[in-house]
């Protein structure tokens, strides 16, 4: 019995989703923009180009191609500062225990991120070797929650969505499972991951009991 288990990156697998925030902060903060943990929550799973519209959006503010391109350059730069220094601790509590269980039940493992940098962060942090499929913002075209991301690394994996899992914490992320028939499993909030199949607030919380349900299902 074969599942396709997918795992959203930032803020799954590793807490990055705070370096994002504090990067766009700053972006937001020089154009007097106010964006709170909030407001965040929209741009979690959400590609660069899209987020960088929503915080336009929230201030009301209209923007030449010109300067969008100096802020999301500006954006990154920031953020892979914040990365730089990344290394195995910051692989988020549990998510090994999880990794491992399903690499000795010899299920296909894939990773399903709107990040352009996720290859670089599962380098980091030691992982990669654990993914069978990696779908990352430089293979798709639609950001969840076209759920593109999810579809194509089950089609790679050649499992059927009925047949794939998403560990996501993204509000858009958990859409796109649904939208795509996959099982979904929200990770964090419940108030925000509600519209999830499953919820648990962190990996540690996860039973490996769970995981043998999953893959029997
Ligand atoms: C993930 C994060 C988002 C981020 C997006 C693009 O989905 O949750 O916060 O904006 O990836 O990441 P990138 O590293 O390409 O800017
Ligand atoms: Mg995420």
């Amino acid at each position: 019995n074969k599942k396709a288990f997918i795992f959203d990156l930032d803020g799954v697998i590793v807490d990055t989703a705070k370096y994002h925030f504090l990067a766009w902060q700053k972006i937001a903060d020089s154009l007097g923009i106010e964006f709170t943990p909030e407001h965040n929550e929209a741009l979690k799973g959400v590609s660069r180009v899209r987020s960088l519209e929503i915080i336009l959006e929230l201030g009301n503010a209209q923007a030449s191609q010109a300067d969008k391109d100096v802020w999301l350059k500006q954006k990154n730069e920031d953020y892979l500062s914040y990365i730089k220094n990344m290394d195995r601790s910051e692989i988020l509590p549990g998510v090994m225990h999880v990794l491992q269980y399903l690499k000795e039940k010899q299920q296909p493992i894939a990773l399903g991120s709107a990040s352009k940098n996720a290859r670089i962060i599962l380098e980091k942090v030691g992982i990669l070797d654990y993914f069978d499929v990696i779908i990352d913002g430089n293979d798709v075209t639609n950001a969840k929650p076209d759920p593109e991301v999810f579809v194509r690394a089950a089609k790679k994996l050649k499992i059927s969505n009925e047949d794939s899992i998403v560990f996501e914490d993204s509000f858009a992320g958990v859409d796109a499972a649904n939208i795509a028939g996959m099982t979904s499993v929200g990770i964090g909030d419940a108030k925000i991951l509600k519209k999830a199949q499953y919820i648990f607030p962190d990996f540690v919380t996860i039973d490996l009991s769970f995981i043998d349900t999953l893959i029997k299902k």
